[in-house]
């Protein structure tokens, strides 16, 4: 079955939107497109949120979110659990942030990136996998133990 990817973005990243669909389905995966689905100004937090749930229920493995830098739906992204959101404007970091950090969420702004470099970030995030070396293992288990304890003085 193919992998699913949920697209978000807000109107600063919709110009992308298009190429992203697009270029995702191309690639053979499923996309979940999360909206806005015009350039009316919306709220950035609306998607990253949309996108991080439905990774987190399972309706989809990984997430593409747009905004005009990345940098707003990254920091949204990044406050739900379980969600490990980049933004990369360059192939290295895309390839590199899934095979290190287990990155789940792609985070590009339209103002930033130009098509097909977009083009070329999305193959290399989408083709690389988690490594799993046990380096990086243990420095997501420190990611997740942040995440955690942080969660857990909020109920306390
Ligand atoms: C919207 O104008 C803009 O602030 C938003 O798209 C994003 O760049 C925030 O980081």
């Amino acid at each position: 079955m193919a992998i699913r990817v949920a697209v978000g973005s807000d109107h600063g990243g919709f110009p992308l939107k298009k190429t992203v669909v697009d270029f995702v389905k191309a690639q053979g995966f499923e996309v979940l497109d999360l909206g806005t689905n015009s350039d009316e100004a919306c709220d950035y937090p609306d998607f990253a949120e949309a996108v991080g749930k439905a990774i987190i229920k399972g309706d989809a493995e990984l997430g593409i979110v747009l905004c005009g830098s990345g940098v707003g739906v990254s920091v949204a992204a990044n406050k739900i659990p379980g969600i490990r959101a980049g933004v990369c404007h360059d192939t290295f970091s895309a390839r590199q942030c899934r095979e290190d950090d287990d990155v789940n969420v792609l985070c590009m702004g339209a103002r930033v990136i130009g098509t097909e470099l977009a083009k070329d970030v999305m193959k290399a995030f989408l083709d690389a996998k988690f490594s799993g070396a046990e380096r990086h293992r243990r420095r997501l288990q420190k990611v997740l133990k942040i995440e955690q304890e942080n969660l857990l003085q909020k109920t306390t």
